[in-house]
């Protein structure tokens, strides 16, 4: 019989991640917590004491992918039943009621709120499963600065939650109302990670604009992060078109540490459908936005997130998807087939629009924004960016990676001169949809 003789090692903890970059910044954060209480971390699942896993529940697709994964990690608890198995998040949230049916061999079950209470909850006993799933209308994790890995760009959540309850999106029902974080608590993470050598910091938020904190709106907060030495660039991420005023515009056009690229979800070309998710805003308010946009911020880039096969989408609507998608040209797209979720509005309306017509519109977004991306990375050819430089490309070839303002990711010979960190400025000589092949001159 092999005795485990580990009594006085810190029990290590595997932690994988799913979902947005406000997981990713969860994920961190639960690191910290349990860190703080003691705990180890580890890279590899087999020599875990603890597997946690923080999910999403924004599609089916995302839970059924963790779902899976539970099944395979529950044969790594059978080979040592006192590991501890725990799914934390959106999904945790999400299918509080079911998931110990699905998945009985969990220990713990946490909600995005829940954090602070999981080392109690990790030591509970083995076999009795502990639930925590309240939202918490007041947590904002403000006092917990979160273990941030090395690289040269950081994600700060500055406000969580949501209150703009889309039909289709089960955010407000798994992360709960939206709150910002006290503007101090910002700051103080800002400049800890400007001393620890970051350079490039993200705002994260659901509707990250929506930010408030007594008087400080979310075109302040841009100003006071930009106002910190040591960082060089900041973004954030997702601004909802309805709460981009006039001072979040005029503080992306002033302050030239704040980069050049918007991440605005659209979610469809269609006023019927767009009224239909409650999106609060028409295709020409939205045109009017980007034109805004343009004119005060020169050479901006942006994005967006579309869904097709919404309930009751035509194909008239789909088309008009598709002519906004040609209008705006957008440098980079998400697309997604709608999938119908428990709990949001549009849930008891179903779905109308089968899953083969779904893909099939999802192909043709795809192939639509293919051809934009290619157009618009083929008009920078010659010209010339400042990157951010990151590390080696994954691809290897003595290529370096790095974005440029626009967020695009740019490839270029390394040099013993180029550290990760730098900012350099390249030539961009071809493109694809995807990256720009570059020179440094
Ligand atoms: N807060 C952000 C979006 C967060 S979710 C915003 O409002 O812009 C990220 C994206 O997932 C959404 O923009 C939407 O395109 C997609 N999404 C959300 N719910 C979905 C659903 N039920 N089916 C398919 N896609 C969905
Ligand atoms: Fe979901 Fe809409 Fe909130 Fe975005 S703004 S998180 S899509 S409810
Ligand atoms: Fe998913 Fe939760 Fe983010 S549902 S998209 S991980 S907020």
């Amino acid at each position: 019989m092999i005795v485990e003789n580990n009594a006085c090692r810190a029990p290590r903890v595997y932690l994988e991640t799913y979902g947005c970059q406000m997981n990713i910044a969860d994920s961190q954060m639960v690191t910290a917590i349990l860190q703080q209480a003691g705990y180890a971390t580890t890279s590899d699942a087999n020599e875990a004491d603890i597997i946690l896993l923080n999910t999403c529940a924004i599609r089916e697709h995302a839970e059924d992918r963790v779902l899976g994964r539970l099944s395979d990690l529950a044969r790594l608890k059978d080979a040592r039943p006192r590991r501890k198995l725990g799914l934390l998040g959106c999904m945790a949230q999400h299918n509080r009621a079911s998931l110990l049916k699905k998945a009985p061999w969990l220990d713990v079950v946490a909600g995005p709120d829940s954090y602070r209470r999981l080392p109690e909850l990790l030591a509970g006993v083995a076999g009795d499963p502990t639930v925590d799933v309240r939202l918490d209308r007041a947590e904002t994790y403000s006092d917990i600065s979160p273990a941030y890995d090395s690289g040269v760009r950081a994600y700060v959540t500055v406000m969580r939650g949501c209150d703009k309850f889309c039909a289709f999106c089960v955010v407000p029902y798994v992360r709960g109302r939206e709150r910002s974080v006290p503007l101090p608590a910002i700051l103080r993470e800002v400049e800890r990670l400007a001393e620890r050598g970051t350079k490039e910091i993200v705002l994260l938020g659901q509707t990250v604009n929506a930010y408030r904190y007594n008087q400080v709106g979310f075109g302040q907060l841009l100003r006071m992060v930009a106002a910190v030495d040591g960082i060089t660039r900041i973004r954030f991420t997702s601004p909802h078109p309805s709460d981009m005023t006039a001072d979040v515009i005029e503080a992306m056009a002033q302050e030239p540490k704040v980069q050049p690229y918007l991440h605005l979800p659209v979610q469809s070309g269609s006023d019927r459908i767009l009224a239909a998710m409650g999106r609060g805003y028409t295709t020409e308010a939205y045109l009017r936005l980007v034109e805004r946009l343009r004119s005060a911020i020169p050479n901006l880039a942006l994005s967006t997130d579309i869904i097709v096969g919404f309930h009751g989408e035509e194909e008239s609507d789909f088309a008009a998807t598709l002519d906004l998608m040609r209008r705006v040209g957008y440098d980079s797209a998400f697309m997604f087939k709608y999938s119908v979720r428990e709990h949001t509005r549009a849930f008891k309306l179903g779905d109308t629009v089968s899953n083969e017509e779904k893909s099939r519109r999802l192909a043709e977004v795809i192939a639509l924004q293919e051809s934009l991306s290619l157009e618009r990375n083929r008009a920078l050819i010659g010209r010339e960016f400042p990157v951010l430089v990151e590390g080696p490309a994954r691809r290897g070839g003595g290529m370096m990676v790095g974005k440029t303002p626009q967020f695009k990711t740019a490839l270029f010979p390394a040099s013993p001169s180029i550290n990760i960190g730098d900012t350099v400025n390249v030539r961009i000589a071809s493109a694809t949809a995807h990256s720009l092949l570059s020179t440094v001159p």
